[in-house]
């Protein structure tokens, strides 16, 4: 980032006030989120907008919820949860059977609302029978997202891509709304965690999803974020990443391609 000119001193204002740190952003994609919130309130310049972000806590949250853009829903993009049930669980499930485990964890980096967590969860249920036992740790940085996304409470239009017989069976109707069922919930432990400053989950992971995340990362905090979830996987382990995204080539020996369209990695 530019520091000196009142754009690069409002950026490191706002990093300084929220405690997350932009600098890890891209630079055109934070200028493109600063200009759209000054643009709905009417601020002209970005010394204004500092001024007033210095003692307006509402807006210094608008503004970080628009830069941290939380867009989800359950199944998102559909065919890569159709592919992680038939394709890649099966295959996990064999693995597993061989070294005489019945464990399975999965990290949904990122996870925003908590669709995604669900979704997985609801996907190793329908696999899984009770034997085995599943956890999904759930992670983002943004701690409404996660508020949200502990009380499982979701409007209808997040759940347009499941069919009535998996909304029955995961959910209740609460006042026009569906509640994730406990049973489902208590598989998901969700925690507040910055992919690109903290150092990873320590634990082994068998997936790893980190959908529509990274697009926000500048090369250097998508390298650190790659390392680390190349260490917290197991040998065999998945990484899944959103279906407009792609790997950097340096990393070509150590994810290997499983299915480029739903864009899922196998360590190597
Ligand atoms: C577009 S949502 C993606 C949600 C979900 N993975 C999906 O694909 O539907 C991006 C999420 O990444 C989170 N995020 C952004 N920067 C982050 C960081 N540095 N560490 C952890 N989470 C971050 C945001 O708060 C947001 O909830």
């Amino acid at each position: 980032m530019v520091i000196g000119d009142d754009f690069g001193f409002l950026v490191s204002k706002v990093s300084k006030l929220s405690g997350i740190d932009l600098s890890k952003y891209r630079e055109s994609y934070i200028k493109r989120r600063i200009d759209f919130r000054m643009k709905i309130i009417g601020v002209e310049s970005y010394s204004k907008y500092c001024k007033m972000l210095s003692t307006n806590q509402k807006e210094l949250d608008s503004l970080i919820n628009t830069i941290t853009i939380n867009v989800t829903e359950f199944m998102r993009d559909k065919t890569p949860f159709e592919f992680f049930l038939n394709k890649i669980l099966p295959q996990i499930r064999d693995r597993k059977i061989r070294s005489n485990s019945r464990l399975l964890r999965v990290w949904s980096a990122g996870c925003s609302y908590g669709e995604e967590p669900y979704s997985i969860a609801i996907c190793l249920s329908e696999f899984f029978d009770r034997e085995w036992i599943t956890s999904i740790y759930a992670t983002d940085i943004d701690d409404q997202c996660l508020d949200t996304a502990k009380s499982g409470l979701y409007k209808p239009e997040q759940l347009r891509n499941l069919n009535e017989e998996i909304k029955l069976k995961y959910f209740e109707k609460v006042n026009g709304h569906y509640r994730i069922k406990d049973f489902i919930k208590k598989k998901v432990k969700f925690k507040k965690h910055d992919l690109t400053t903290q150092p990873p989950i320590s634990s082994f992971f068998d997936a790893i999803f980190c959908r529509n995340v990274m697009i926000y990362f500048n090369e250097e905090q998508k390298r650190k974020v790659l390392n680390d979830f190349y260490r917290s996987l197991s040998s065999g382990g998945y990484l899944i990443i959103g279906k407009s995204e792609s790997l950097p080539v340096e990393f070509k020996n150590k994810f290997k391609p499983v299915d480029l369209r739903e864009k899922i990695y196998l360590k190597v």
